[in-house]
């Protein structure tokens, strides 16, 4: 089972979630970030995280669960497979990086490439808007979660 673990402010990051279990089908299973224990996410084979960047850095609920997870699964996901989808006003790298550290803490290995979604929201009222995700940038997710399920089931990773 692959678990896709979101938080979303303004809903950029809620829809790239959804598009990417709409591509990685029923072995997928959607997991709030503020709903991810470490016995859920032992249970799981692979990883896609999914959130905004904030502040040059991953959002605060999707550091909360890294910072409520770290410790009781450290050494107990080594290997596992991760990918990451980042949104983004423009930049994205802060929180792509962050993650990546942390996944290396667990030992875990990137298996696809890091996607980022940059929305070009620039003043207070863009970046505070709801936000709707392009069709080519949800068939982007849709792809990163048909692959990464694939590659689950294959065993190839
Ligand atoms: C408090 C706050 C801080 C932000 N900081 C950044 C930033 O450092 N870099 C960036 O590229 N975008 C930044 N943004 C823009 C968001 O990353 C962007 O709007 C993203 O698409 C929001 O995703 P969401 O709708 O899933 O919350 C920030 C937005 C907010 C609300």
């Amino acid at each position: 089972m692959l678990a896709i673990i979101w938080h979303s402010r303004t809903g950029a990051s809620r829809a790239m979630a959804i598009a990417i279990s709409e591509g990685a089908g029923q072995a997928s299973h959607l997991v709030p970030a503020a709903e991810a224990m470490p016995a859920i996410m032992l249970g799981m084979q692979g990883f896609i995280f999914v959130c905004p960047e904030n502040l040059g850095t991953m959002s605060g609920m999707m550091k909360e669960m890294f910072d409520r997870c770290y410790y009781p699964l450290l050494g107990r996901l080594e290997g596992r497979p991760y990918a990451t989808a980042i949104s983004a006003g423009s930049d994205g790298s802060g929180a792509q990086a962050q993650v990546d550290r942390i996944a290396t803490g667990w030992r875990l290995k990137r298996v696809a490439p890091p996607l980022v979604v940059c929305l070009d929201a620039q003043t207070p009222q863009q970046i505070l808007a709801e936000k709707t995700v392009s069709r080519s940038d949800l068939d982007a997710c849709c792809e990163l979660g048909m692959s990464f399920a694939e590659g689950l089931a294959l065993g190839i990773f």
